[in-house]
């Protein structure tokens, strides 16, 4: 359940994402499509840049996970036997009276009092505010002809219940979220989220395939091919960083669901007999600090432990790493123990033993499997979220002057310094300037600018999240080569040699 709702700060981070080319949506020019996005120029950059960190950190940094790029359209029978072709749906509902659609679980209900007595119930969106529930709640009022009934704000407040919790005759009592009259939601319904297209000529039944709708398939797929061919010996993961494709009933909330986005997953295998529980908690332990390494305080991720009623059947335990969103605490961050379900699934359906032989224990056995699973659409929103921030900070005569300035660690930032020849009528500064960008551009990606007043300047790089600001003026030219490098977030400012300027750069970027 969402804890706090901030929808200007969703509405700040959507407009600087737009206004300096961080994230547009698809298909502007014809009106957008709903549940699809494009990066732009800096998007791009920080979306490289979480991966290639992931990555590096997940698995370049260690001996024990390998990776994978498997393709987006499988075999179709690797979606039965995952269970993804009967089981993977979410319940739908429909709104008869403004035909809108909703996903029955995101359809939070509220019971309205008026005067102490049952006037109705509101279904909210999750992450509703308290203002707007209110609205709901009067129109209650009003269809019940109790214009002056005190209506109990307490109850707008609390946890709710979710739609597909609450007995049927109540649901002929509640109001939709878009609706003005009672009762006009149906009842739950299942709609199949995979996206199916057609392979090859033939148009019939058997051509149909799916987009995949996780990466996690494509692991357990090649899993006997990675067994096979490398030296990993258990326990040992497969990482994969790719599309997913799912045909969200309601996409929202900017790319924090959407209908095609990009996971990073790992399939980290162990014996059936290993301590999951311990290892479970080492892979959460491993994900919070990895976010926090990248700028995601620890603060503002919470675990979510699935109850064990809840779980699925084949799943051990799952705890979901949750972020304070702008729209609410929501799951960033799956990491389930999947037990050795999948393995034997596509055992039994291929026909292909999933054995592994462990050269410690001399035994055979299909390894069970913790898979923590990131989207990196989500993260990206959770880095800008955590990043985002307005201060004030004097101009460059002195005034007092508002700023907005993305506060990205170094090294995630799409820009890592900025280059600024103090004057751009001074050739000799220029060419500083521009020799130097040269040689930080071999290495890391930076940006070089000579246009408006150096403050103006600074104020552009804050916006985009440059954490480095580095001006080349007369001394430099007749003094002391040394550069004045200039700190986004203390805006303080040091002089620095270009030596050590080289060494700094390196020990806040690549650490
Ligand atoms: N293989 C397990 C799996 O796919 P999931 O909880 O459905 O589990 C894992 O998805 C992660 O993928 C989520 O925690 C989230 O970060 C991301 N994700 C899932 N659906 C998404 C969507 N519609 N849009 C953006 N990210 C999504």
């Amino acid at each position: 359940m969402p804890e706090t709702n901030n929808n200007s700060l969703m509405d700040s981070i959507i407009a600087l994402c737009k206004r300096r080319g961080f994230i547009f949506a698809s298909s502007e020019i014809y009106g957008g499509y709903n549940g699809f996005f494009d990066y732009g120029p800096l998007g791009v950059e920080l979306r490289n840049n979480i991966k290639n960190i992931w990555w590096r950190d997940m698995v370049q940094r260690r001996e024990d996970i390998v990776g994978l790029d498997s393709s987006i359209i499988m075999h179709p029978n690797i979606w039965k036997a995952s269970g993804h072709v009967d089981g993977f749906s979410d319940p739908m509902v429909d709104c008869k009276e403004s035909k809108l659609r909703y996903r029955a679980d995101q359809l939070i209900v509220f019971e309205v009092l008026l005067d102490n007595e049952l006037g109705g119930y509101i279904a909210t969106l999750e992450g509703c505010e308290l203002s707007e529930k209110i609205k709901q709640a009067k129109k209650i009022r009003n269809l019940k002809g109790k214009k002056e009934a005190k209506i109990d704000e307490k109850k707008l407040g609390s946890k709710g219940t979710e739609f597909t919790d609450i007995d049927k005759k109540d649901r002929l009592i509640t109001l939709g979220p878009d609706a003005d009259v009672l009762g006009t939601l149906t009842e739950p319904r299942e709609f199949k989220l995979m996206f199916e297209t057609k392979v090859g000529s033939l148009a019939d039944e058997s051509s149909v395939a799916y987009l995949r709708p996780e990466t996690a398939q494509g692991i357990f797929s090649n899993y006997k091919n990675i067994v096979d061919t490398g030296r990993v010996k258990i326990p040992f993961g497969i990482a994969q960083i790719g599309k997913a494709f799912r045909n969200e009933i309601t996409p929202r909330n900017f790319i924090f669901r959407s209908r095609e986005f990009e996971q990073m997953e790992i399939e980290y295998f162990i014996a059936p007999d290993a301590d999951w529980k311990s290892l479970h908690r080492e892979w959460l332990d491993n994900c919070i600090n990895w976010l926090a390494s990248i700028g995601i305080p620890k603060e503002s991720v919470s675990e979510d432990v699935h109850p064990e009623n809840k779980l699925a059947f084949y799943s051990q335990a799952t705890t979901d790493l949750m972020f304070d969103f702008p729209h609410g605490r929501q799951e960033l961050w799956g990491v389930a123990c999947r037990s050795d379900y999948d393995l034997k699934q596509h055992q039994e359906h291929s026909g292909k033993s999933m054995e592994i032989f462990d050269e410690a224990t001399k035994l055979k056995f299909v390894p069970h499997v913790i898979e923590p699973s990131l989207g990196v659409d989500r993260t990206l929103l959770a880095v800008l979220t955590a990043a985002y921030d307005e201060d004030e900070i004097p101009n460059d005569k002195g005034n007092v002057e508002k700023r907005t300035v993305l506060r990205f660690s170094p090294k995630i930032a799409p820009y890592k310094a900025a280059i600024f020849p103090l004057v751009k009528n001074k050739p000799e500064l220029v060419d500083l300037a521009l020799d130097l960008h040269k040689k930080l551009q071999k290495r890391w990606n930076v940006f070089y600018d000579a246009s408006g007043a150096i403050g103006r300047r600074y104020r552009r790089q804050d916006e985009i999240g440059t954490p480095y600001g580095i001006t080349i003026d007369f001394d430099t030219l007749e003094k002391d080569g040394a550069v004045t490098l200039r700190d986004r977030d203390t805006t303080k400012q040091k002089r620095m040699l270009p030596e050590e300027l080289f060494a700094f750069l390196e020990s806040k970027i690549d650490g």
